[in-house]
């Protein structure tokens, strides 16, 4: 490695930066990313080059740094990336040991490097495609795959959108959750708010992640979302939570890039339940989907239960596979859910400053 052309920051006594393999130290202004295997230093910048992870914090495998956000690699001294990847660099800073200190160079000798990826198709502008409205609906419903049974909120979907292309002359498609292949969301949030990227950190890695499928629909093709559910011990279903829970990065870039992915977009909910707990499932529903960025129709959603003491679930499918009224509630939600997307579809040119009122979301409204 070169010898550094500029002065030399003591970062600390030896013996002690010894005792632990990896950490993070500043020389002047720089944040490092000090290594120490075998008694041989090591130091290159501790700011990733994917979105800024603190490779100090990290751990090692071997001779390279692994970043503690999305565990991309860099060799610990030369801060070349793992083999295949060794462009795509960090800068290193020359280190030495004297008189039981250990110095650093005060500036890099080597530069950062990018290797040029292609952005992630999710990661475009979303910008409306001219045509009719678009109604994504999408059913959190689990079932067993080869063995189909009647979900009541599939069902009542189903109705809903049918009545959307039939009588609405919207576009739709169906989204079953249950036959997308899509892991739970691994907490990137929880690591640091930037470490939750847009396009989603799984995704960006796994091409066969099909949470892609409902990004897609939600940032990109629909003007309206239906998200229909069951209720599961009073809650929405299980796979609505993983799904929602992966759609946290979606509202992160209004806190972290002041970026708002979803505008001019309706929301609408459709949920059945043996047991009652209607108004509390729609209420999270209405809460998230809003901080995203959502708008909802005036009644927002449609829902069935037969109650705490009248519950009967050997009567509950026949109820819903008889009940015009709630067929006809499935329309007219679709009917004001599409009528709503219009407006804002319509009044976007027309209507700019309310529009822009949306532009930054309310409950963490400081700056990023
Ligand atoms: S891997 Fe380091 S910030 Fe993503």
């Amino acid at each position: 490695m070169p010898e550094p052309s500029t002065d030399w920051v003591d970062v600390g006594a030896a013996a002690e930066l010894a005792r632990e393999p990896l950490r993070e130290v500043t020389a002047g202004a720089a944040r490092i990313a000090l290594s120490c295997v075998g008694g041989e230093f090591g130091a290159v910048s501790g700011v990733c080059n994917h979105v800024g992870g603190p490779l100090g914090q990290g751990q090692l495998d071997g001779e390279f740094l692994v970043c503690p956000w999305h565990q991309y690699k860099f060799h610990r001294r030369t801060g070349a990336g793992e083999p295949g990847y060794e462009a795509d660099r960090v800068p290193s800073y020359a280190v030495k040991v004297e008189g039981g200190r250990v110095l650093v160079s005060a500036k890099p000798v080597t530069k950062r490097g990018h290797l040029t990826h292609a952005p992630h198709p999710l990661a475009r502008e979303p910008v409306r495609a001219a045509g009719p409205i678009r109604v994504a609906g999408i059913s959190t419903t689990m079932m067993q795959p080869g063995f189909p049974r009647y979900s009541t909120s599939e069902a009542l979907l189903e109705v809903a959108l049918t009545h959307a292309r039939e009588a609405l002359a919207a576009e739709t498609q169906l989204i079953r959750l249950r036959d997308l292949a899509f892991g739970a969301c691994e907490g990137y949030y929880s690591r640091a708010a930037r470490a939750c990227t847009w396009p989603c950190s799984i995704t960006a890695r796994d091409a066969a992640d099909q949470m892609a499928v409902v990004y897609e629909a939600a940032v990109h093709w629909a003007d309206v979302l239906l998200v229909a559910t069951p209720i599961r011990w009073g809650a929405a279903s299980s796979l609505y939570y993983k799904m929602t829970e992966r759609m946290n990065c979606i509202q992160n870039q209004i806190t972290t890039a002041n970026r708002v992915l979803i505008r001019r977009k309706v929301a609408a909910f459709i949920i059945t339940g043996g047991q009652d707990n209607v108004q509390a499932v729609v209420g999270q529903q209405l809460g998230f989907f809003g901080e995203l960025g959502f708008v909802f129709p005036p009644f927002p959603f449609v829902a069935h239960s037969l109650g705490w003491d009248a519950e009967d679930m050997e009567r509950n499918v026949a109820v819903v596979r008889g009940s015009e009224t709630l067929r006809e509630g499935a329309r007219a939600l679709a009917g004001r859910a599409v009528e709503a997307a219009t407006q804002l579809v319509t009044s976007a040119g027309a209507d700019t400053a309310r529009l822009t009122l949306g532009s930054r979301g309310g409950r963490k409204a400081h700056g990023p």
